[in-house]
């Protein structure tokens, strides 16, 4: 066998071994397979690359999404007062990004990693544009931008893992199960408030939209960045 025939072997058989050190298979039935069929790219491999050369910058960047998750969640309950299902999911789920937050701020702290203020990416307010003006849609789509951000929070920690060092590892590992809850919990709202036909038209749009925000050069670095511009 050539010898990048043997490196792929290696390389195979070095992911089954850290699948089964990180129990990555026992997600949950099936959810991982489910998520990357959702999402139309899997995370490049400079993005890899750029995420385990500037961890700082990733864990600062991951502490502000889980805030703006938490936040999202609330502005939702404000805004859709008399949908009780939503109510409820967003109310639990406010609370999960809220812990989360507050877990990377003690990992940081424990790293003596300092805040500092780091502009937004590209990633939400590239989503947001293809979010429908108008009543319900705009909700329906709302929901499904929503799973696709946890889709691929959950597939970012997936593939970050392996590599991590022991204590991060873990922690993503823990969270990498709860995005998949999240994404799962944004469909099931969007075809609650929504029309099967034209969800199926949503997320071939959302779905197009966020692979190309994953795989076109993205000049900064963040948790939701594209692959990384030549510097
Ligand atoms: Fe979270
Ligand atoms: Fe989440």
């Amino acid at each position: 066998m050539h010898i990048n025939g043997w490196r792929l072997v290696v390389c195979r058989l070095a992911g089954i071994i850290d699948a089964f050190r990180f129990n990555l298979l026992s997600v949950g039935p099936m959810i991982l397979p489910e998520i990357h069929e959702f999402l139309g790219c899997r995370t490049p491999d400079g993005w890899i690359q750029a995420a385990l050369a500037d961890q700082e910058t990733l864990l600062i960047d991951h502490k502000n999404c889980e805030f703006k998750a938490a936040s999202t969640a609330l502005s939702l309950i404000a805004k859709y007062h008399s949908h009780v299902d939503l109510i409820n999911m967003m109310s639990r789920l406010a609370r999960e990004e809220l812990v989360h937050h507050e877990q990377v701020m003690r990992l940081m702290k424990r790293r003596k990693i300092e805040l500092r203020q780091l502009s937004a990416g590209r990633y939400a307010s590239g989503l947001r544009k293809v979010v429908r003006s108008h009543e319900p849609v705009k909700l329906v789509d709302t929901l499904v931008v929503g799973a696709f951000i946890e889709a691929r929070s959950c597939e970012r920690f997936e593939a970050l893992v392996p590599h991590l060092d022991e204590e991060l590892g873990k922690f993503y590992f823990g969270l990498l199960k709860s995005e998949a809850r999240h994404f799962q919990g944004y469909l099931k709202l969007a075809y609650q408030y929504g029309d099967a036909k034209d969800i199926a038209q949503v997320i071939d749009r959302v779905r197009a939209a966020e692979q190309e925000l994953i795989e076109t050069p993205d000049v900064e670095f963040r948790f939701h960045s594209g692959i990384p511009a030549a510097a």
